[in-house]
């Protein structure tokens, strides 16, 4: 009726959709979760919900990240983080693979399960299991006091806020805050990090909100190159290290709401298979940002344009070389190459959504999708 109709509108804040609002809203996301944490100008960064099992996380064997979906991606993120800077081994499973294959867990192990809702069902019996083996189980929720937050024996809220469009995206940024937050944490704790590094890391974390908001300008660009694809009937997109994952979420992003097939692989990986299907119907996307695999990315720029596929590429500002390549380029402020996933996956959110909405499609409410999913 009107006034639901009504209400509906002023709870999307003047935006079409619920995935755009979610999307936008993330320089303030990302800022409310990381306050009261994060003092970069004093060198000081502290999750409460961390300290009791500093001790535990610090000398743990092996760190285990169980998740599902979007939230898995985060995990993904998170091994490169915790590796890189705490140098302690990552596994990251997915929830409903783990908890049916009788896995090597012991009390030396330190897990973290990731989850929006809190509620779902692979991954709190993921929890279950790992506890029930003596592990340490840290929590990465969205919504207090969902199950999982009480499952854990402790965690950190994201503080994105509710997030309504059943295609996570305030959701994931904030999970990859709270868990570069711990990686530096750790790092810094165990020495791994030197006080110059985490002092500079902190500093340009601190940055990120307002470079997610420089990010957004690129809205209505992306609205122009999303016309132009819209009919496309598949998506390839390509990524290698921290943008590996972000590669990953960019085909689900698509997937979800559009119903356009898409895939994600390592970039380096394209040779072994995805190259295949190349041609001039084949879109590509490519996370190209400056960093340790840049050079490398940009050959397979150059084996995708020789099979004369479309590219769209999300580099570093001020990228020349890329540009002269691609048919479309999406620029992004420069960061740290650890912070690049929190930047690089925007465009990617904003491409999906523009694809969706000119396809018909409802992006709030994909068919078939749930917003949490409780039941196994
Ligand atoms: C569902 C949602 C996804 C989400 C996944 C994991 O499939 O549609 O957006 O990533 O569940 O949900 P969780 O709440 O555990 O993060």
């Amino acid at each position: 009726n009107q006034l639901e109709m009504e209400l509906e509108a002023i709870e999307k804040g003047g935006y079409e959709h619920f995935m755009l609002k979610e999307i936008f809203e993330q320089p303030r996301s990302i800022a409310d979760c990381l306050r009261g944490r994060l003092d970069a100008k004093n060198g000081r960064l502290v999750l409460g919900g961390l300290r009791d099992y500093m001790n535990k996380f610090q000398n743990a064997d092996r760190i285990i990240i169980t998740a599902c979906g979007t939230s898995w991606h985060a995990g993904l993120v998170a091994e490169y983080l915790f590796e890189e800077f705490a140098r302690i081994p990552v596994e990251v499973e997915y929830a409903s693979e783990f908890r049916y294959r009788n896995p090597v867990v012991n009390e030396k192990d330190f897990v973290i399960a990731i989850s929006q809702s809190g509620e779902t069902a692979d991954t709190l019996a993921a929890i279950e299991l790992a506890k029930s083996k003596g592990a340490t189980i840290f929590g990465v929720c969205n919504v207090v006091g969902s199950s999982i937050a009480r499952a854990t024996h402790a965690g950190s809220y994201t503080h994105a806020g509710p997030e309504i469009g059943v295609a996570s995206t305030k959701a994931f940024t904030a999970q990859i805050s709270v868990l570069t937050m711990m990686a530096l944490m750790l790092g810094y704790q165990r020495g791994t990090l030197t006080e110059s590094k985490y002092v500079q890391l902190l500093n340009e974390l601190e940055k990120i909100p307002s470079k997610v908001e420089e990010t957004l300008q690129m809205n209505p660009h992306i609205e122009e190159i999303s016309a132009e694809y819209k009919d496309a009937r598949n998506f390839l997109y390509l990524g290698r290290g921290y943008n590996f994952p972000v590669a990953l979420e960019g085909a689900l992003k698509l997937k979800e709401i559009s119903y356009i097939h898409a895939e994600g692989y390592p970039a380096a990986e394209m040779k072994h298979g995805p190259i295949a299907l190349i041609d001039e119907e084949m879109p590509v996307v490519f996370i190209a940002t400056k960093d340790n695999s840049y050079e490398k990315v940009v050959s397979n720029i150059q084996e995708v344009k020789a099979r004369k596929g479309k590219i769209i590429a999300v580099v570093t500002e001020g990228d020349t070389t890329v540009k002269s390549m691609a048919d479309h380029v999406l620029e992004i402020p420069d960061t740290a190459e650890a912070f690049v996933p929190l930047l690089s996956v925007i465009p990617l959110q904003i491409l999906s959504y523009h694809i969706a909405v000119m396809r018909g499609c409802n992006v709030d409410q994909p068919r078939n999708l749930a917003k949490s999913v409780t039941v196994e």
